[in-house]
């Protein structure tokens, strides 16, 4: 029997999750809860929130749907799945519980303390004083980090002194950040690229995903500041198999081993941020969920039916199927294309065009972000507004699809990397 659908979020994330379990012969009706102006082409737009968990499972259950698949962080670290399961519905991702590896930075650097896992040097501060004293001794560069979700804004990479000064300033006495500044990583600066790690986890047993790369800053060569991200290669050419296992036997296995020891079933997808340092692969921080850029690219290359691939998750029974997950040869990237202003202060409200002219080439999906219909109109409702993706035989072939297509849509004060994967073509 076809399985109805309910995905959970308005990112392009959730646009390309529902584009592939769109593909799948089990899956029924898609519905989504926000969505946005694309998801609505392809899925059914339900108006709740994505933290509304009450209303959530009320429509869930109304139109008995079979699967409940949520895309973004918050929703897991305030335990929706937890909710969902005790209505007795059927819900992918990880627990309250396992999913403060991403809401509580402080947790997952002990969680990695614990089980040994490579990662920055690190101390926990709850007293501003103490945190002041502790840079004031150990000096920049320096990273400061708020310890809970800080809608990807709590990290402060310090080049000074005084910028860690005013950073501790901004979380902890300032509360920008809210509770989520309440406890502070202050941690030893690394260098070194920077590579996503996804691993689709059943509690038991994982299955590793390509690596795949994000471009954080906001403008080219690196600059400028942090954003949500602002467009993505998989795989990355330069990972070799070797790193590959090197990253899964120091970093994913024993995060996984820790959580069985805890008694903690970590079911869902587990994506370490890391950085390759002369000393090897380090962890910088755990999401607990698919990454957005990432899953855009993730999605455009993997053949494996998705809804199989999350079944087996929830039901931990990925051994089962490994040998059969497959990705289709080549490259897939895509390039997000934000508004002006972002990351900071934007405006909304600006009419899009473009995207089925994108779109003509077969090899590229425009997934849609902040988007939604007006009166009939495409217009912009967010920061980041589109993820233009394409796959090709090779990476440059992605990219060049992916850029010939970007150039053709338009909207007032769009703005978008011209060099994402440019340093893995040489
Ligand atoms: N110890 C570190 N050394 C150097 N750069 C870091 C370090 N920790 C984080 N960063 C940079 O800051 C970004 C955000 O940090 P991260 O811990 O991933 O937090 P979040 O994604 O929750 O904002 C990282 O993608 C990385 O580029
Ligand atoms: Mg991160």
């Amino acid at each position: 029997m076809a399985i109805d659908t309910l995905v959970i979020g308005s990112g392009a994330r959730e646009h390309a999750l529902l584009w592939k379990l769109k593909q799948s012969p089990r899956v029924g009706k898609l519905y989504v809860a926000p969505g946005n102006g694309g998801t609505a082409l392809i899925a059914e737009n339900v108006p709740i929130g994505v933290m509304e968990f009450d209303k959530l499972v009320k429509f869930a259950q109304e139109k008995r749907i079979g699967l409940v698949v949520p895309g973004p962080d918050d929703a897991f670290v305030g335990g929706i799945v937890d909710v969902f399961q005790a209505h007795g519905l059927r819900v992918w991702g990880p627990s309250r519980e396992a999913a403060q590896i991403e809401g509580s930075k402080a947790f997952s650097k002990q969680l990695m303390q614990d089980a040994k896992i490579p990662t920055a040097e690190f101390k926990i501060f709850t007293d501003s004083a103490a945190a002041l004293a502790y840079v004031r001794t150990r000096g920049a560069p320096i990273v400061v980090k708020a310890s809970g979700l800080a809608l990807g804004k709590g990290v402060y990479v310090c080049r000074t002194t005084e910028e860690a000064e005013r950073a501790i300033q901004e979380i902890m006495v300032e509360h920008v950040h809210k509770a989520a500044g309440d406890e502070v990583v202050i941690e030893e600066y690394l260098e070194g690229p920077e590579i996503s790690v996804h691993a689709l986890s059943g509690g038991v047993t994982h299955v590793l995903f390509p690596p795949s790369q994000d471009h954080k800053r906001v403008e080219d060569g690196d600059q400028g500041k942090n954003t949500g991200g602002m467009g993505t290669i998989v795989p990355v050419p330069w990972v070799t198999p070797a790193m590959m296992a090197d990253i899964e036997n120091r970093i994913v296995i024993p995060t996984f081993e820790e959580f069985n020891k805890r008694g903690v079933r970590f079911q869902g997808l587990l994506f370490p941020g890391l950085l390759l340092t002369k000393d090897g692969p380090k962890a910088l921080e755990y999401n607990a969920r698919f990454g957005d850029p990432e899953c855009q690219v993730y999605m455009r290359l993997l053949k494996t039916d998705l809804l199989d691939l999350l079944e087996a998750s929830i039901d931990g029974t990925l051994d089962a199927i490994r040998d059969s997950i497959g990705w289709h040869r080549g490259f897939a990237a895509n390039i997000v294309i934000a508004s002006g202003g972002y990351p900071d202060a934007y405006k909304t409200g600006f009419p899009i065009r473009g995207i089925a002219e994108a779109e003509q080439d077969e090899h590229v999906v425009v997934f849609q972000a902040g988007t939604k219909m007006d009166n009939g109109q495409l217009v912009t409702a967010g920061g980041r507004v589109l993820s233009v993706s394409a796959i090709g035989s090779t990476l440059k072939q992605a990219l060049d699809r992916a850029y010939a297509a970007a150039d053709k849509i338009h909207f007032e004060g769009m703005h978008y990397r011209q060099d994402i994967g440019a340093k893995s073509l040489t």
